[in-house]
C-alpha cells in the first residue's frame, strides 16, 4: 500500500515492463551516446575456439546473439525513442538540462557460463535467462549473465530506461541503477494465427521484435486451419499451391527457417502447429479424398465450429500415408531451430465422422481408439524427429488419450483445465480464452442466412465477447488452484490471436500493447514479493509507458488512456 502510494505521485513511473524481480534506482541524470564503448566478455573457455568456427556450438551463436542484440540497443536508445511528455504534468518543465551532460562511458557485457548446444531450440527451462544490471551514478554500466540470451533480457531492460531529449540526445534520471532479475515461467508466448488471415513474413518478424521487447520467448504459429494452407510441403507441393488464398500467400521452406532463425537470435522459439484431425479442411482443395463432412451447408455448425466444416478421415490408411509424407518433409526442417511441434486436436467434431465412410459413427466409444491411435502415431512423428509434442487440452480432457509425459498441453477453456492437466501429471501452459484471448469483443463476423431474421442475433456478439482488457489479462494467475506439488508442471502459457477479424492492417492494434500484460504475468508473476496480486495503480503509468515505447518502434500499439491520466499522478481514479 504504502510502495503504491509512493509511486502514486512520482510522475514518472519506473519505466521496465515486465517489472524486474528486483529493482533499485535514484533520480541521477546521465546521458548515452553513440560512441558509448561496450564491450562483450564471452566465458572463458578451453574451446575459445568455438566461438569463431564452430558453428554447431552453442558459443559460435552467442557472437552473434550477443552483436545484435547490440545492435538492436542502439537503434532503440538513439533512433526509436520518444519524448516522455505524457509523464508530466502540462507547462512543466521535467526535462533535464542540456549543459553539463555526463555521460556513460561503458557498458560491460559479460557472460559468465558457455551457452548450452541447444540454445537455438531449448525446451523450457534449457537457458538461463537471468541477469543482473547496474548503472553507477559515476556512468558505467555492466549487465552479467550465465546465458547469451541473459545478456539479450538484460539489454531490452537497460534501453527501457532512457529516453529522448527534445534538443536531441539520449539520457536516463534513473541513475544510480541496481537491477537482479529473472523469469518466473520458463515458456512465455503468443500464439498468431496466420491462416485465418495471411501475415507476410516481415510482419511475423516484426512481431518477434515486439515480443522480444517485452521478454516473451516462444512464439507459437497456427501455420495452417480449415480455411487457408499457406504453408509450402516440397513433398506435397500441391498442398499449398491449391490450398493458399492467393498467388504468394505462402511461407516457402526457406521462410519458415528465415523466421525461425531469426526468433531464435532474441531468444524467441517459433514452433509450428498442424492443427489436426480437425480444422483441416483446406486440405480438401488438394486433396479431397482425405476430407470429410467438407464445407457442409448450410448447417456447417453440426460438423464443425466454423465454416468450413471438414476433418481428416479417421479410419483411413491413405491418411496415415499422407501424415507420414507431411510431417517426414516438413519435421527435420523445423528441428534446427525448436523443441517443439503442436499436433493441434483442438474442437474435434464427433458428427463429422457421421459422414465419413471409414467410420460412420458421432459414438465416443467408436472414436476414441481412432483418436488414440491418430495421436500416436503423430507423436511417433514428432518424437522420431527430435522434437517435443505439444497438443489442446481437448486430447488429454475430452478424450482421454493416454500421452507420454514429455507432451505438453495447452490449455485454454478454463482455469480449471490447468488442475486437470497437472493432476494427470501432464506439463501445461496457461491461456484460458476468458482472460488471454486477444481476438474477443469485435463482434459476430458470421453473416446470416438469406430469410434468417438479423434481429435474433442482436447485440451481435462474438463467441468470446467482452474484450479483454489488459486488467483483465493481468487478473489471470496462471497457478490459480494448481497443488503446491505441481507447480513446475506449469510451464508457462500463452495468449492467443485467432485471425477471423485480424489482418496486418489492425494486427497491431489487436495485440499491443495488451499482450503486455501476458507478458508481466509470465515473466514476474502474477503476485508481488509480498505475494499480493500486483497493483494495476503501479502498473498503469507503466504499461502507457511501454505503450510509447512500442509506438516509437513503429508498432501501432493502441493507447490505454489519455494523457491527461497520465501527466499527473491520480486524477483518473475511479
Ligand atoms: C582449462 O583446462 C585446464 C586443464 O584441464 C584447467 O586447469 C583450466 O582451469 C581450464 N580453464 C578454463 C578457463 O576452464
Ligand atoms: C563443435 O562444438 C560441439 C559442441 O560444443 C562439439 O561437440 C564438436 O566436437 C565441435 N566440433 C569441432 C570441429 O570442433
Ligand atoms: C497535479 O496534481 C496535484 C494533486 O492533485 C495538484 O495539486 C496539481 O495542481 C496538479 N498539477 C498540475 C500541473 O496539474
Ligand atoms: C556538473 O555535473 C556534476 C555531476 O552531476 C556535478 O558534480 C557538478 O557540480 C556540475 N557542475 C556544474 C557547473 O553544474
Ligand atoms: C476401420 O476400417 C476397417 C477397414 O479398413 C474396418 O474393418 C473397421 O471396422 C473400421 N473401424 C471403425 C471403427 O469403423
Ligand atoms: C450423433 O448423431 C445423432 C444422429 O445420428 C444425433 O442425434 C446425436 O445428437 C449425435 N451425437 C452427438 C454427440 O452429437
Ligand atoms: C473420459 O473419461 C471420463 C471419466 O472417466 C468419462 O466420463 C468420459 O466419457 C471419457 N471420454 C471419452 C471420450 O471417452
Ligand atoms: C487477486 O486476484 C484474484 C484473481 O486472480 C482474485 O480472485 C482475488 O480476489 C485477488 N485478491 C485480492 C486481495 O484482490
Ligand atoms: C501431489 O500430491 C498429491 C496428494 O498427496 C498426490 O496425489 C499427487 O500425485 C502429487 N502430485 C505430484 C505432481 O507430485
Amino acid at each position: 500500500m504504502k510502495f503504491s502510494s509512493v509511486l502514486l505521485f512520482a510522475p514518472l513511473a519506473a519505466a521496465i515492463w515486465p517489472l524486474p524481480s528486483s529493482y533499485s534506482s535514484g533520480d541521477g541524470v546521465l546521458w548515452i551516446g553513440p560512441n558509448v564503448d561496450v564491450t562483450y566478455n564471452p566465458p572463458s573457455t578451453n574451446h575459445s575456439a568455438d566461438y569463431a568456427s564452430n558453428s554447431s556450438s552453442g558459443a559460435a551463436w552467442s557472437q552473434i546473439i550477443v552483436q545484435k542484440a547490440i545492435h538492436r540497443t542502439y537503434e532503440t536508445l538513439f533512433t526509436q525513442n520518444f519524448v516522455p511528455w505524457k509523464f508530466h504534468p502540462r507547462n512543466e518543465d521535467f526535462e533535464p538540462p542540456t549543459g553539463n551532460q555526463t555521460f556513460i562511458s561503458s557498458i560491460v557485457l559479460e557472460q559468465t557460463a558457455v551457452d548450452p548446444e541447444n540454445v537455438l531450440r531449448p525446451l523450457a527451462g534449457d537457458v538461463d535467462e537471468s541477469y543482473d544490471l547496474s548503472l553507477t551514478s559515476a556512468g558505467t554500466a555492466k549487465i552479467t549473465a550465465k546465458t547469451s540470451i541473459g545478456l539479450v533480457r538484460g539489454m531490452t531492460t537497460f534501453a527501457q530506461l532512457f529516453f529522448q531529449h527534445s534538443s536531441g540526445g539520449v539520457y536516463t534520471t534513473l541513475a544510480p541503477v541496481t537491477i537482479s532479475d529473472s523469469p518466473k515461467f520458463p515458456h512465455r508466448g503468443l500464439n498468431m494465427d496466420v491462416s485465418r488471415n495471411y501475415f507476410p513474413v516481415f510482419e511475423i518478424k516484426k512481431m518477434i521484435d515486439s515480443m522480444a521487447f517485452t521478454k516473451f520467448n516462444r512464439l507459437h504459429l497456427h501455420i495452417t486451419d480449415a480455411q487457408s494452407w499457406p504453408l509450402e510441403i516440397p513433398a506435397l507441393p500441391e498442398l499449398s499451391a491449391k490450398g493458399k488464398y492467393c498467388p504468394g500467400c505462402v511461407y516457402t521452406s526457406e521462410d519458415v527457417s528465415d523466421i525461425q532463425l531469426y526468433g531464435a537470435l532474441q531468444g524467441i522459439e517459433v514452433y509450428l502447429e498442424i492443427d489436426m484431425p480437425g480444422h483441416t479442411s483446406s486440405i480438401h482443395f488438394s486433396h479431397p479424398e482425405l476430407v470429410a463432412a467438407f464445407n457442409v451447408q448450410p448447417d456447417w455448425d453440426t460438423y464443425a465450429a466454423e465454416p468450413p466444416s471438414g476433418t481428416l478421415k479417421l479410419n483411413d490408411s491413405a491418411v496415415d500415408d499422407f501424415l507420414d509424407t507431411l510431417l517426414g518433409d516438413l519435421l527435420p526442417r523445423l528441428a534446427p531451430y525448436a523443441a517443439y511441434f503442436h499436433t493441434g486436436g483442438d474442437e474435434v467434431n464427433q458428427n463429422a465422422y457421421l459422414l465419413d465412410e471409414t467410420v460412420q459413427s458421432n459414438d465416443t466409444d467408436v472414436l476414441q481408439p481412432l483418436i488414440q491411435d491418430f495421436v500416436d502415431a503423430n507423436h511417433a512423428r514428432v518424437r522420431a524427429a527430435g522434437l517435443t509434442p505439444v497438443v489442446w487440452e481437448e486430447m488429454l480432457l475430452f478424450w482421454n488419450v493416454t500421452m507420454g509425459d514429455d507432451v505438453v498441453v495447452q490449455t485454454w477453456q478454463s482455469n480449471e483445465a490447468v488442475v486437470d492437466t497437472v493432476k494427470r501429471g501432464h506439463k501445461v501452459l496457461v491461456g484460458n480464452y476468458n482472460f488471454w484471448y486477444l481476438d474477443c469483443g469485435k463482434g459476430q463476423w458470421l453473416d446470416f442466412n438469406p430469410g434468417d431474421s438479423s434481429a435474433q442475433y442482436w447485440p451481435y456478439a462474438d463467441y468470446c465477447s467482452p474484450r479483454k482488457s489488459w486488467r483483465l489479462m493481468y487478473s489471470l494467475d496462471p497457478l490459480d488452484g494448481v497443488p503446491a506439488n505441481a507447480t513446475d508442471l506449469v510451464l508457462g502459457g500463452e495468449c492467443h490471436i485467432w485471425a477471423e477479424q485480424t489482418d496486418p492492417v489492425n494486427i497491431d492494434t489487436m495485440v499491443w500493447p495488451r499482450a503486455c500484460a501476458a507478458a508481466e504475468v509470465l515473466w514476474s508473476g502474477p503476485k508481488d514479493a509480498e505475494g499480493q496480486n500486483r497493483s494495476q495503480v503501479e502498473a498503469s503509468p507503466r504499461l502507457s509507458e511501454m505503450r510509447e515505447r512500442l509506438v516509437a518502434r513503429g508498432v501501432g500499439a493502441e493507447p490505454i488512456q489519455m494523457p491527461f491520466c497520465t501527466m499527473n499522478g491520480t486524477q483518473c481514479a475511479l
